[in-house]
């Protein structure tokens, strides 16, 4: 039988991202070192956005190891930066070919004394970000004809715990932003998912809090708290042609934490 019939079902082909520009904002946090890591062994070109400064360091960090990677500062709330960052990714690079809206921010606060202030800023960081960062995107992708939007969610996207009214509203919101996104993009070749992580161990995270930890452990499955390394098959997935017929889906990464009930 001719190797013909299945090389161009390799995974070195399939999940390749060589010659493809990456956008990934909140690149200076945790989760963002496993996406980033993920990308860069997959060849892609990456550009590291984060409001934080330290995400120089980190884009250093990635060209010490070999990888294309630069770094830029902006908030992504502020719609005209979102809009320049993109714009300065294709005057550099040609073309974008992944966006990941991965910046977020939680607030811990009962429903009765959560402040307005508090939800907004929950709401334009977690969701309305992430609608600029994917329209603007769009926009070049469209022309393109081609392209990945990648929306950060969370199992709160789909299940709720005490003090995350603001979050889980966002978050909630991101899975039917982005079905939304696939069908107004239906056609067009771009595709939109939202990768969800489980309980990751990050400076977000509340993993150094031990009974918090023990609990989280005791409940998943995998018996453990997820790393950043762990999304980094379900990211190749969702930004490679190996996803090209995954669309409008949320994708838990979870250890099989919302399989299961106690
Ligand atoms: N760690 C977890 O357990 C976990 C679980 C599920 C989902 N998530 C999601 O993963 C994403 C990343 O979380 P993380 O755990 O890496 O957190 P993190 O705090 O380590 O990283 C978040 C990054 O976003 C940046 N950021 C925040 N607000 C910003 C703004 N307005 N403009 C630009 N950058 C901004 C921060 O500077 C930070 O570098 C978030 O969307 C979060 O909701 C995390």
């Amino acid at each position: 039988m001719s190797q013909h019939l299945f090389e161009d079902q390799a995974p070195e082909r399939l999940f390749s991202l060589r010659g493809r520009v990456v956008l990934l904002t909140g690149a200076a946090g945790g989760i963002a070192l496993g996406l980033s890591k993920a990308f860069a062994a997959a060849g892609a070109t990456l550009v590291l956005a984060d409001c934080n400064v330290a995400v120089h360091e980190r884009a250093a960090q990635f060209r010490e190891a070999g990888a294309d990677a630069s770094s830029t500062t902006f908030d992504v709330t502020d719609e005209a930066a979102v809009a320049r960052a993109v714009a300065e990714t294709v005057e550099r690079h040609g073309r974008l070919d992944v966006a990941v809206a991965n910046a977020g921010i939680i607030v811990r606060q009962h429903l009765l004394e959560l402040a307005v202030e508090d939800w907004k800023r929950v709401i334009d960081t977690d969701l309305t970000a992430t609608f600029l960062l994917a329209r603007e995107a769009a926009r070049v992708m469209v022309k393109q004809g081609s392209g990945r939007i990648i929306n950060v969610g969370s199992i709160m996207n789909q299940v709720s715990r005490p003090l995350l009214t603001a979050y889980v509203s966002a978050k909630g919101a991101v899975s039917a932003f982005t079905r939304a996104l696939a069908a107004d993009l239906g056609g067009t070749g771009v595709t939109a998912n939202v990768l969800a992580p489980g309980y990751t161990e990050t400076p977000f995270s509340q993993a150094g809090l031990t009974a918090f930890r023990d609990f989280v452990s005791d409940w998943t499955p995998a018996r453990r708290w997820g790393k950043p390394e762990d999304l980094a098959g379900a990211a190749l997935l969702l930004a490679s042609d190996a996803g090209a017929y995954i669309n409008g889906h949320t994708l838990y990464v979870d250890g099989g934490f919302l399989a299961v009930t106690k």
